[in-house]
């Protein structure tokens, strides 16, 4: 039996988002085996956590030092050196004003949790808005405040605002500035949702699972300024597109924004499970034993966190995700040009969508071609997934090191699976049994 079958029979369904049978033997820099042997470059990198790629000696170091000398597991009832050089370093690399601090955690579900608890709690408001199609996380809490399809049987919360995200490509009320909806938000604090009412806006500066969507120039100033006028605080969920992805340290720079909250998460470990929020003291401290789990502050993972931060200095990573990020882009839209059913390229340093549609004029998304294409593109040696509400965009988190061969590759690559899709040679059936979302 093979590895993936033994899976199948083994491990729960209720954690599976599976594209083709991939199963995992190793791992080195932005390469993956497969259990048949084949080596298959990783555009996904794990959703964007493994920021340096499989195995990188920093992180194994790091690990190998804290183990050494392990100071206990958790931060709950005793401090420890990783987790407070950690909180030192965020608070240096997160632009804020006022007192600030930090909390860590596993996830960027934990993360988001404990903010939306907080802020309502902290500020006695007990709204919040966020964009359709966010992806917040998978417990109770951080479904609360996401809206996104996959997560339907979901329980939202009761004072839960959920407001358009501006998608370029396809202009909510024919607006490509997004400026309706912000004009739709005020009309909505006059009647539905009065603003002082509302504790926080939770803003992905590029909307990830929701469709890889860069927000159109000056709207999130333009929100983020309507909503701060009325004293509401902003949240920037960094966990995907955070962490030098974007060729910012974190994405939310590329606008005239500055958050009150950035939630991190993903490559903040580089492989291991690790998320933190920085915020004012005023909410991150107002009680005491209000979001802890065991091992929060672990001091392995905080030593994880530090080499992640310390390579992308020295290996000057945000500069290598803007400029192989701009690379890809490039030989991407030379695809487009080949291949009808790409209708739009976008993203921002090593956060890359591709839009796929069945004709360019209607811009019918094409989710079946999307599914046949990450299956052939399996089949030839690439792993990338796919996100979107229509299930349409191609999602390139690659390891942050990624050389412009290597984005060469996954281009040729894409090149055949397009041709290959596009020529009908893929049997419509190929990615039975595997839902993707
Ligand atoms: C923007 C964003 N926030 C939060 C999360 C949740 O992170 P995790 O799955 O690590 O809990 C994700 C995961 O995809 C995400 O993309």
């Amino acid at each position: 039996m093979t590895l993936y079958q033994r899976d199948e029979r083994t491990l729960s369904k209720l954690q599976k988002l599976r594209f083709f049978p991939l199963a995992v033997t190793g791992g080195n820099g932005s390469y993956l085996t497969n259990e048949d042997g084949r080596r298959l470059l990783d555009f996904s990198a794990s959703w964007g956590a493994v920021s340096l790629g499989h195995g990188h000696t920093a992180i194994r170091e790091a690990i190998d030092r804290a183990l050494a000398k392990q100071a206990g597991a958790s931060t709950l009832s005793a401090a420890n050196e990783p987790a407070v050089r950690l909180g030192e370093a965020l608070l240096e690399r997160t632009p804020g004003g006022g007192d600030r601090r930090v909390w860590l955690g596993h996830s960027g579900s934990d993360a988001n949790e404990t903010v939306a608890r907080a802020v309502v709690a902290a500020t006695g408001r007990p709204r919040i808005i966020s964009f359709a199609g966010a992806y917040h996380g998978g417990t109770a809490g951080s479904m609360a405040i996401s809206a996104h399809g996959v997560q339907k049987h979901a329980e939202r919360a009761s004072g839960l605002h959920v407001i358009p995200y501006p998608d370029p490509y396809r202009p909510y009320g024919d607006d490509p500035t997004g400026g309706r909806i912000v004009a739709e938000l005020e009309i909505a604090f006059r009647e539905e949702c009065p603003p002082d009412q509302v504790a926080a806006l939770f803003i992905e500066p590029i909307m990830s699972d929701g469709g890889l969507i860069v927000p159109p120039a000056g709207f999130m100033k333009r929100l983020t300024d309507l909503c701060r006028s009325h004293g509401i605080l902003i949240v920037s969920d960094e966990v995907k597109v955070g962490m030098g992805r974007s060729g910012r340290f974190n994405c939310i720079e590329h606008e005239e924004v500055q958050p009150d909250f950035y939630v991190l998460g993903k490559g903040l470990g580089g492989g291991l499970p690790l998320s933190a929020v920085i915020g004012p003291t005023r909410v991150m401290d107002f009680a005491t034993s209000f979001s802890m789990q065991t091992l929060h502050g672990n001091a392995v993972c905080a030593s994880a966190g530090l080499a992640v931060l310390e390579a992308i200095e020295s290996e000057d990573l945000m500069k290598n995700a803007a400029k192989v990020g701009a690379e890809l882009q490039l030989g991407l839209r030379g695809l487009a040009q080949r291949h009808e059913l790409i209708g739009d390229v976008r993203g921002r340093g090593l956060a890359v969508g591709v839009e796929l549609v069945t004709e360019r004029r209607s811009r019918a998304p094409a989710a079946k071609q999307t599914a046949k294409l990450v299956y052939r593109a399996f089949e030839l040696g690439l792993v990338l997934y796919y996100v979107g509400a229509s299930s349409n965009v191609l999602e390139m988190t690659p390891p942050l090191n990624l050389t412009a061969g290597e984005a060469a590759e996954a281009v040729s690559i894409l090149d055949r699976a397009l041709t290959d899709v596009g020529e009908g040679r893929i049997p419509d059936d190929i990615a039975a049994g595997f839902e993707g979302w």
